[in-house]
């Protein structure tokens, strides 16, 4: 099957190309990347705008799509159809599952698990057994085995001690260790940020130090042993400030934070609503805009969505009993062009890096976030234009925990293709269904 990809912007940061071309995907690989392939090269020919983006398939690092242990909360498979739905052809999925990603036959199951979706996904295997903190799990073995980076998300890896020893194996086999920065000491019950909101509602805050001190704790760690540190969600402009200096000391420090930080803050809980509440919690507006100056000058490496479904059950819960985490897949360019392309912030390339060529860098995933001749073609088309509203009902996640919900977004992914196939494709509303049929609405 050969499919042309006409006259659209093929945006791909990994060489700097940003020009309109044409595309044309043979059976599972980019065959051609030219100004006017002709068309008799195609079996089918999809004609694009050149105001739409031709780009690598988009690349999250930090996901959970709770596979094995909840399939009432997401699968395999609807994981998969939520990230074909945003853009996404490669995901990373934590090991906080029941049971956890802690051995080789885990590993194998994610990676048998993933088979069938047609996307590409990749266990992070947890630093320890049970994420219990205890006993190391066999690091070089799991890697061999499939996992492409190690982590105790959902918890930190509370001694440093079994941090320092991680961290050696990271710098032996060159792979990072995903830092949950979290002192649970500190957080104590906390349920949103620490400040004037708890304060006015009444609810016990998580402090920002609670994560900055081990932000500054795996620095010192990464320093002495030499090894690789990437920080999951970052929410505080104290971590940002530790991180922008560990960089300029040249350590092998790399960062991710969420769409749902850069665009929201602490005072979104005023309405006690649990689709608000996750681990880092959403912090003060001065964080939210540390956050974004940090993205704008690359002290943020990656955009993540710690995409964490929950059932409408659990998340219907009062605001401090209900389950931390918020859904993220099928929002998070929308949300990332709505506050950084269209407000100037990001050019188009440097948007699409630290959402596909830059987190597949990191996690040495070398048939990602790339569009060259040869290389498999997972590719999103987005119109970076079309406005829609999040109505959660929509989605393909099993879970509808997003603090999005009716908020107006601007530009998504219209089609997806993994390994050459269009897996999503996005269908016209019945108003654009009729402009093309002639009929006026
Ligand atoms: O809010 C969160 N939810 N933060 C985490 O670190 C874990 C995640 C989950 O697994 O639900």
């Amino acid at each position: 099957m050969k499919t042309l990809l006409k006259g659209g912007r093929v945006i791909n940061p990994a060489t700097g190309l940003d020009q309109v071309m044409d595309v044309l995907i043979e059976d599972n690989v980019i065959a051609a990347m030219e100004s006017n392939i002709p068309a008799a090269r195609a079996d089918e020919v999809i004609e694009l705008k050149e105001t739409q983006w031709v780009t690598p398939g988009l690349v999250d690092v930090h996901v959970h799509f709770r596979d094995p242990g909840n399939p009432d909360k997401e699968t395999t498979a609807t994981g998969a159809a939520s990230a074909l739905a945003g853009g996404f052809t490669t995901v990373c999925v934590m090991p906080n599952t029941s049971p956890v990603i802690d051995s080789t036959p885990m590993v194998q199951y994610i990676m048998n698990a993933a088979q069938p979706t047609g996307i590409q996904i990749f266990p992070i295997a947890a630093v320890t057994r049970g994420l219990e903190g205890e006993e190391m799990t066999a690091i070089g073995t799991l890697l061999q085995n499939g996992a492409v980076g190690f982590s105790d998300d959902g918890r930190p890896v509370s001694s440093a001690n079994m941090m320092r020893k991680a961290l050696e194996y990271s710098k032996m086999f060159d792979v990072p260790i995903v830092c949950h920065a979290e002192d649970c000491t500190l957080c104590g019950n906390g349920v949103m940020h620490e400040g004037y909101y708890s304060t006015l509602l009444g609810l016990p805050g998580i402090p920002s130090v609670a994560e900055s001190v081990m932000v500054a704790r795996d620095i010192e760690l990464a320093r002495f042993t030499g090894g690789r540190v990437h920080f999951a969600h970052v929410s505080s402009k104290e971590s940002v400030a530790l991180i922008r200096q560990a960089k300029a000391e040249g350590l092998n420090i790399t960062a991710e934070t969420t769409p749902h930080y850069l665009s929201l803050t602490d005072a979104c809980c005023q309405g006690y609503d649990p689709d608000f509440k996750m681990n880092g919690p959403l912090r003060a507006e001065s964080d939210q805009k540390a956050l974004i100056d940090a993205v704008m000058d690359g002290t943020i490496d990656v955009i993540a969505t710690d995409h964490a479904p929950h059932t409408p059950d659990e998340k219907a819960m009062a605001f401090d009993c209900a389950p931390n985490g918020v859904i993220g897949l099928e929002t998070s360019l929308g949300v990332m062009l709505t506050h950084f392309y269209h407000t100037k912030r990001l050019q188009p390339l440097d948007l699409i890096k630290i959402m596909s060529s830059r987190p597949a860098e990191i996690f040495k995933l070398k048939a990602s976030g790339n569009l060259a001749v040869g290389q498999r073609a997972d590719i999103a088309v987005i119109d970076p234009n079309l406005e829609w509203q999040v109505d959660p009902a929509q989605f393909k996640s099993k879970s509808r925990n997003t603090p999005f919900k009716g908020q107006t977004l601007k530009g998504r992914a219209v089609m997806t293709f993994a390994n050459g196939r269009c897996l999503y494709r996005l269908e016209a509303s019945p108003q654009e269904t009729a402009v093309a049929a002639g009929r006026s609405f």
